[in-house]
């Protein structure tokens, strides 16, 4: 099965537009927060409806947050223009190369949605655009999620439910970081971090620093 990710782009400008999603801060930026220094510079990939980039800018955070579906982020823009939080439309797998730009980069629930190919191209992006002791803070569903065994299965990690994800290996995705550099700050598996309704899905929590 090959993945139409306009019709992806699709289910998510339909899954915003009713703006019924909560909008209270996940428990994933509430832990990244604690880690941030004071009036970090931070960028978003994959922002959704915007409540963890809102929450971070509350909190005196700079925030670049970045989402492909284009209503939402075009809502966001005008509900919330302000030079410490700024939404763009784009897919985070391609943004342009910054250099030393931000502390922290943060991605909940995003770097499933992307295929290896973008992932890779993230991380690299991600080391390049961080400033020497800046962070990236990763929060995915792992392969020992329940949900990898429902739906269509299109790999050994990846399957198609009403969307597509790509569950995360943790062990590889570590050695990945390590390779481009980054050391491994915090690390953990837990079906406590995102509980949704009755859901408790097996989620992957991991922070590496960029060190030189
Ligand atoms: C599960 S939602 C998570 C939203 C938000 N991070 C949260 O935790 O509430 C996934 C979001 O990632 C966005 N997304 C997926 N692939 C993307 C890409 N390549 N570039 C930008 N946004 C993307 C989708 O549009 C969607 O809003």
């Amino acid at each position: 099965m090959k993945i139409d990710f306009r019709k992806e782009n699709d289910y998510w400008n339909k899954y915003w537009a009713e703006h019924s999603v909560p909008f209270a801060p996940s428990l994933f930026a509430k832990f990244v927060l604690q880690h941030l220094p004071p009036q970090a510079m931070l960028c978003e990939l994959g922002c959704g409806n915007g409540r963890d980039a809102v929450y971070f800018s509350m909190n005196n955070i700079c925030v670049d947050a970045y989402d492909l579906a284009c209503n939402e982020i075009e809502y966001l823009q005008k509900k919330y223009a302000s030079t410490k939080l700024q939404f763009f439309v784009g897919d985070f797998s391609k943004l342009f190369s910054v250099e030393e730009k931000y502390n922290a980069i943060y991605s909940r629930f995003t770097i499933h949605s992307v295929t290896e190919e973008q992932e890779d191209a993230v991380l690299v992006w991600a080391y390049t655009a961080l400033k020497k002791g800046g962070c990236v803070f990763f929060e995915s569903r792992s392969i020992k999620d329940p949900l990898l065994q429902t739906g269509e299965k299109l790999s050994s990690n990846e399957n198609f439910t009403d969307h597509y994800r790509r569950y995360m290996d943790a062990e590889k995705f570590q050695k990945k970081l390590l390779k481009l550099g980054f050391d491994i700050v915090y690390r953990e598996e837990s079906d406590l971090f995102a509980p949704y309704g009755d859901e408790k899905p097996m989620i992957v929590r991991i922070i590496a620093k960029k060190m030189k």
